[in-house]
């Protein structure tokens, strides 16, 4: 065969190829081992002298010619194949798609997300404080000295730097918030982990968290402490909710209450959350104490304040009746998934 019939038979059948396995064939056929343009190349050896470069010229350049071909032919046959791959293997926009598995906030995080937006409602701000304090922030600046026997509520745990500790409670925050901001008045929820020395059971856990609130000003008094409580009851607990207070006694407050909201099962019959009594203790609270006003920076002959402590976890156990306070860090998904 000439090298003309040659480059037209192949440009033909190259033509009528339309898939990839009938392009490898082509290829193999011309320009493989064997291949037809390889052989007719190899072929210029056997010619006499005379014909050999002008034969030499024309497979070469027929050689480029059906090379280039191949390389058009192969761009052609990979779109045809990618479109149809589109048109017929489409993707079903109607079929539903996987399910992601979605984290979500711990129920300790959302309840203290809800607790600071009832504050910040009643223009509470919010302050950061820290959870490694030392004695004298803890317990001395709050009117416990050394010798004073309420520090035996609060035992904790100890580092190996005399007098550094985890706070047993977010009453330090008290001391560093009025520091800052003194002779500012005072609006803040302290937030935060706080560390017992305790034994772990249903009922207390060695860490929990706290909300601590803080108001100082020049004419901060106990019914704005119960207006506050009582907002606050009725938004996280309902409309309907009854607040009581007792007298009791905190070192860092004069006079000191206790908070009870009527039962949230029972509305104050009595019942086996309530214990009976139809009261349900939410928070501990008070007056800032004179000493401890001082200590902060304010002068108590002017200013006067009031302070509460709620444990979280007890209001959330409350609010959903959850009875081991363990749950809280015990990492089982089952718990946690339903919040
Ligand atoms: N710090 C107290 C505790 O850990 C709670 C508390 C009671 C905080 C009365 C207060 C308060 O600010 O006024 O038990």
């Amino acid at each position: 065969m000439s090298l003309a019939d040659l480059e037209k038979q192949a440009l033909a059948e190259l033509e009528s190829t339309s898939d990839e396995a009938g392009l490898r064939a082509w290829h193999n056929k011309y320009f493989g081992k064997q291949g037809e343009v390889i052989l007719a190349t190899k072929k210029v050896g056997t010619l006499p002298p005379e014909e050999r470069r002008a034969y030499g010229q024309e497979a070469n350049r027929v050689k480029e010619v059906l090379t280039a071909a191949h390389d058009t032919a192969e761009a052609r046959i990979k779109e045809r194949a990618l479109e149809q791959s589109l048109s017929s293997e489409g993707i079903d926009v109607t079929l539903p798609g996987r399910p992601l598995t979605r984290g979500g906030l711990h129920v300790a995080s959302r309840i203290l997300r809800e607790i600071a937006a009832i504050f910040a409602d009643l223009g509470f701000q919010i302050y950061r404080s820290r959870e490694v304090e030392d004695d004298l922030t803890n317990f001395e600046l709050l009117n416990m000295p050394p010798y004073h026997p309420a520090r035996d509520m609060w035992d904790t745990f100890h580092t190996t730097v005399p007098g550094v500790l985890l706070r047993t409670h977010t009453s330090p925050g008290q001391i560093h918030v009025m520091r800052e901001h003194c002779p500012e008045p005072i609006r803040v929820i302290l937030p935060g982990m706080c560390y017992r020395y305790e034994t772990i059971t249903m009922r207390s856990e060695i860490m929990f968290h706290q909300v601590e609130g803080l108001a100082v000003g020049e004419h901060v008094s106990m019914a704005d402490l119960k207006g506050t409580i009582v907002a606050f009851a009725r938004r996280m607990f309902g409309e309907e909710r009854q607040v009581r207070i007792r007298s009791s006694y905190f070192p860092f407050t004069e006079p000191s209450i206790e908070v009870d909201m009527d039962c949230i099962v029972c509305g104050g019959k009595g019942c086996g959350l309530c214990k009976r009594t139809g009261w349900l203790e939410i928070m501990g609270a008070g007056m800032v104490h004179p000493v401890v006003l001082k200590n902060g920076g304010y002068d108590p002959a002017k200013f006067s304040g009031f302070a509460f402590g709620m444990g979280p976890q007890r209001i959330t156990m409350l609010k959903y009746a959850i009875d081991d306070i363990r749950q809280f860090w015990a990492n089982d998904l089952r718990f946690l998934r339903q919040f």
